[in-house]
């Protein structure tokens, strides 16, 4: 498909496969991928390992001096056909997808430091357009302009079993109903921070994935895609 390129923007709850169709539309434009989800998780990463995380206390302050120290990119793996997040130097995508990660991703997402340093990474990664980036506040405040907005949601039940079995693959032992907890947990806190809380924005097209299948999800957004990129 060669055409003007565009901003997609998908934001959501947690675990409503934005980064399953983000991938599959990048993959189809040729666009570039961007999870800013993994960027949040890499810094809470980051926390975690210099200890700066004594659940549930934080240590803000230290964190945030050492934002400048952080340092985080997106490089392409050509068999996965997207790019992985690497922290200073190492790819970290084996570290970030953990309970431990989940479990204080979001109170660290919610420092306001924090989101200014990766919002403004994010708009760099973006400024060319041909991009489709997914989180929570893509079509709110790092893209307000985007082209085309989504809003996924899928019942919380739907999310945990998803977010579940992902879990079990990957070989991490893990209850479903702490799944469950998580993800309304995260929910709740991504939905009622003070800053940039997850909305869907007034022109976002909301999609409820929870009986839909892959290939129709696809299909009905690329059509909404084609359409943008008529306009
Ligand atoms: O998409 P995810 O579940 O991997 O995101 C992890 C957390 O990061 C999520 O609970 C909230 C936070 N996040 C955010 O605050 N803003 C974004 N743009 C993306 C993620």
């Amino acid at each position: 498909m060669k055409q003007n390129k565009i901003t997609i923007a998908i934001d959501g709850l947690s675990s409503t496969g934005k980064s399953t169709i983000a991938k599959q539309l990048a993959r189809k434009l040729g666009y570039i991928y961007v999870d800013t989800g993994a960027m949040y998780r890499a810094i809470t990463y980051f926390a975690l390992q210099k200890g700066y995380i004594k659940d549930p206390h934080i240590d803000e302050k230290d964190l945030i001096q050492d934002l400048e120290k952080i340092d985080i990119q997106f490089v392409f793996n050509k068999d996965l056909g997207f790019g992985e997040v690497h922290l200073n130097g190492h790819n970290v995508e084996q570290h970030i997808r953990s309970m431990e990660v989940s479990a204080m991703v979001s109170p660290i997402s919610a420092i306001g430091e924090v989101r200014k340093k990766l919002v403004a990474l994010q708009q760099k990664m973006g400024k060319d357009k041909g991009v489709v980036m997914d989180g929570r506040d893509i079509g709110t405040v790092v893209f307000p302009n985007a082209e085309l907005k989504l809003f996924l949601t899928a019942s919380a039940k739907a999310r945990a079993t998803r977010r579940y079995k992902e879990l079990l693959d990957k070989g991490e032992s893990v209850s479903y109903e702490a799944v469950l907890e998580n993800v309304q947990k995260r929910d709740h806190l991504d939905s009622t921070r003070s800053i940039s809380p997850l909305k869907q924005a007034k022109d976002a097209v909301p999609i409820d994935n929870s009986d839909m299948g892959l290939e129709e999800q696809f299909e009905r957004i690329l059509s909404l895609v084609k359409r943008k990129l008529k306009a």
